[in-house]
């Protein structure tokens, strides 16, 4: 499973990539106002660190500017992947992009129905969000294990699972039992994953113990 860092920080995805444990970034309109920064200037900025996509969402609602919007970003950097709302508007632009040959990102899914739409559209990825679901005491993974099946059974889909709006290791290890494709992590939860206080004890006692040896490797 890919881990993209769900984020606009550049701190963040500079001290991550520096590791190597991130494959891609994305962003949305309230990432963007988070960081604080102009989206176009962020965005460049992200895509000189991060080899792998970076999806940069479009803002307005209709095909029209959907596609201006799409064209200016596209701009920014070759790694540059459009996302787009699962909304009508927002699928025929998927559609319109994907055969000009851009990466997309149908984003805000909450259904499988919604996911299949997405495929339908050529979407590279669609975005189901977990955490919103289980939010609503929905079942996020549950979501997450529909899509994996319905695109399953037909060999001619291609769209890729981005599993995103993860809050929770717990949620990064059930999205990859499941088989997504992608899980776009904030940054934060990334950092928690590597942690296991069995990890700390075992490293704090071999470290006692190789002291006491008085050897130097
Ligand atoms: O990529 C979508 C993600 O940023 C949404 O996460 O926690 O606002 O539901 P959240």
């Amino acid at each position: 499973m890919k881990f993209f860092a769900d984020t606009a920080e550049i701190d963040a995805i500079a001290e991550l990539n520096d590791i190597g444990l991130i494959d891609g970034v994305t962003t949305n309109p309230s990432l963007i106002l988070k960081s604080g920064r102009d989206i176009l200037e962020v965005t460049k900025e992200i895509c000189s660190i991060v080899s792998g996509p970076v999806s940069a969402e479009v803002t307005s609602l209709d095909f029209e500017n959907m596609m201006r919007e799409a064209a200016v970003l596209a701009k920014v950097a070759k790694n540059i992947c459009i996302k787009l709302p699962l909304t009508l508007d927002g699928l025929k632009a998927c559609k319109a992009l994907t055969s000009e040959g851009h990466k997309t990102n149908v984003t805000l899914c909450f259904s499988a129905n919604q996911a299949l739409l997405a495929a339908k559209a050529g979407a590279t990825y669609i975005s189901p969000f977990v955490g919103r679901l289980d939010d609503i005491n929905n079942d996020g993974a549950q979501l997450i294990e529909d899509i994996r099946t319905i695109y399953d059974n037909y060999a001619h889909l291609h769209t890729q699972i981005l599993a995103a709006s993860l809050r929770t290791p717990n949620h990064v290890s059930a999205v990859a039992k499941i088989g997504a494709d992608v899980a776009t992590i904030p940054p934060n939860v990334i950092k928690t994953l590597v942690n296991h206080p069995l990890t700390d004890g075992g490293l704090a006692q071999f470290t006692a113990d190789w002291k006491k040896t008085g050897q130097k490797i």
